[in-house]
């Protein structure tokens, strides 16, 4: 496949990315992981492209003690450790931009520090008062740091008119059931307004995500058969190879119901099945996942069993090298019984979905890595080639692949040459990086600059996050009650059998995970 003509050129100026304006950054939790990982990272990039302004600075606020030196110096590492030694000189001018502060989280006294040191560098960077603080530290922290940020009047900026140039961001989990979720919002709501908040899923900032948009909506082709009259199941997948790796200390009080589906999987679930937005405004478009979100039918009380499975990873081998089970991996206590696999049928009450089911599975220490949204279509109503044999013809299955192999493939039925009934079924293939001869950037990027323009679209509202928690409250109330079996399987398998069967009792069978 190629591209034929760029519709909108890199020269056209609705292609043209919006740099940040003048703006600090301040990082709680700055000797973490995601920081050094993620953060500096999709900063230093964005610098590089020259899409963050010359005033710009980054606080790293932190309580570990580091001086600004070794700040400075981890991030470099980090930087080139990610992107390579090449851009020596950018990253010494981006370096510069970046300072550190330790204190405690707790200490009232510890923002009236930063706050005056907001005052400093904003002066020196001539920054006008704008300020994102970002929140990248564990979710048990969120509710009063917030709360210490509208106490030290951080969140209103220092001039009358600068809230608006004040946001806050806030990474997932956004709570960790309902009533933690709206007891956050609730806190978050009394220092701030929600359109200076950014709640993070940076599923939403993935460019094959951000694409289910262009697809559906940018095609007249896709639209009339998106519905119950042409769509047989959509299966969401997001399945890892990596286990639990060193964040047990998180995830064994998470589990994948909490850590994968209540965010990316229900997001992505949202973008594949709502309504048109009216246009690419961020309320329109939040409106539209949101509402699709209301629609999904509520797990039954009783019979809930049916329609969701947990299971855990236990001893097994991915790549030909031999993994320890998750009971087993640093951190996780021995009887844990923390899910690190779930996977559900949904059904969505609304005129376009009624009755198409949705199946979604997500789970660590998998076969292969690989996140994809496939479409199975109804099979042809009459065979015209019965008298050949050819009664049952397969469906068309369109899958969007997310990642790692980024595309789009279209399965269809086309003759052989040779004999006069000959067929094969065939796979059409768009690949972002044969087409486009780029590597995916990182979604942290798009979601940084973003929260820089003050652009919600790609984040979470108040009421999606709250939704989506009130669908998932009779499973996790059942779960803590124990009501369920968890499930094991072997890691590096593809399927098991409860897995399996949750999708087999209908007469359909999951998609076998994409070799890469
Ligand atoms: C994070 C989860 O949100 O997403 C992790 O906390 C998971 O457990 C990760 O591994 C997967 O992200 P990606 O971008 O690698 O698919």
């Amino acid at each position: 496949m190629e591209e034929i003509r760029p519709y909108v050129t890199a020269q056209d100026k609705r292609c043209v990315e919006v740099p940040a304006p003048p703006c600090g950054l301040v990082v709680f939790g700055a000797s973490g992981d995601l920081t050094h990982r993620k953060l500096l990272v999709s900063l230093c990039e964005l610098f590089r492209r020259e899409l963050l302004s010359e005033r710009f600075y980054v606080l790293g606020v932190g309580r570990k003690e580091l001086t600004e030196k070794q700040f400075r110096e981890g991030a470099r590492e980090a930087i080139e450790a990610k992107l390579g030694g090449s851009l020596r000189e950018e990253l010494g001018a981006f370096i510069e931009r970046l300072y550190y502060l330790s204190g405690d989280y707790d200490d009232a006294l510890f923002y009236e520090k930063i706050s005056k040191r907001v005052g400093e560098l904003g002066k020196k960077h001539k920054v006008a008062g704008a300020v994102v603080f970002y929140l990248a530290v564990p979710p048990f922290l969120y509710g009063s740091i917030v709360e210490h940020l509208g106490k030290s009047g951080l969140s209103c900026g220092e001039e009358t008119d600068s809230r608006q140039r004040v946001r806050l961001v806030v990474e997932k989990p956004f709570g960790k059931d309902l009533q933690s979720a709206e007891e956050l919002n609730r806190v978050v709501h009394k220092c701030f307004d929600e359109s200076q908040v950014y709640r993070i899923d940076h599923y939403l900032g993935k460019e094959t995500v951000q694409n289910i948009l262009m697809f559906r909506f940018a095609n007249a082709i896709f639209e009339p058969v998106w519905n119950r009259n042409y769509i047989d199941s959509i299966q969401i997948t997001i399945a890892e190879t990596v286990g639990v790796e060193h964040r047990a200390g998180y995830y064994d009080k998470s589990g994948a119901l909490r850590d994968m589906f209540q965010n990316h999987m229900l997001q992505m679930l949202a973008l594949v099945a709502m309504e048109p937005p009216t246009s690419f405004e961020a309320d329109h478009i939040r409106n539209e996942r949101v509402k699709l979100l209301g629609s999904i039918r509520p797990f039954k009380l009783q019979a809930w069993s049916q329609s969701v499975i947990r299971a855990q990873y236990g001893r097994g081998e991915i790549a030909g090298e031999k993994v320890v089970g998750y009971r087993e991996e640093p951190g996780v206590s021995d009887d844990s019984k923390t899910e690190t696999f779930v996977a559900a049928k949904l059904y969505i009450d609304n005129w376009r979905w009624q009755g198409v089911p949705f199946y979604l599975r997500t789970g660590k220490r998998l076969a292969r890595k690989d996140t994809e949204i496939s479409i199975t279509f109804k099979k042809v109503p009459h065979s015209m080639f019965v008298s050949a044999g050819l009664g049952d013809m397969p469906a068309n299955v369109l899958v969007l692949q997310i990642q790692p192999e980024e595309g789009i493939s279209l399965r269809f039925q086309a003759k052989r040459p040779g004999s006069k009934i000959c067929m094969s079924t065939l796979n059409m293939n768009f690949s972002y990086k044969s087409v486009f001869g780029v590597d995916m950037p990182e979604a942290y990027e798009r979601l940084l600059l973003d929260c820089m323009v003050g652009d919600q679209t790609l984040f979470t509202r108040y009421d999606g996050a709250e939704i989506s928690w009130r669908l998932l409250m009779p499973v996790l109330e059942a779960w803590e009650a124990d009501e369920s079996a968890l499930c094991s399987y072997a890691a590096g398998s593809e399927s098991f059998a409860e897995a399996d069967s949750l999708i087999e009792s209908d007469g359909r069978k999951w998609r076998r995970l994409t070799e890469p």
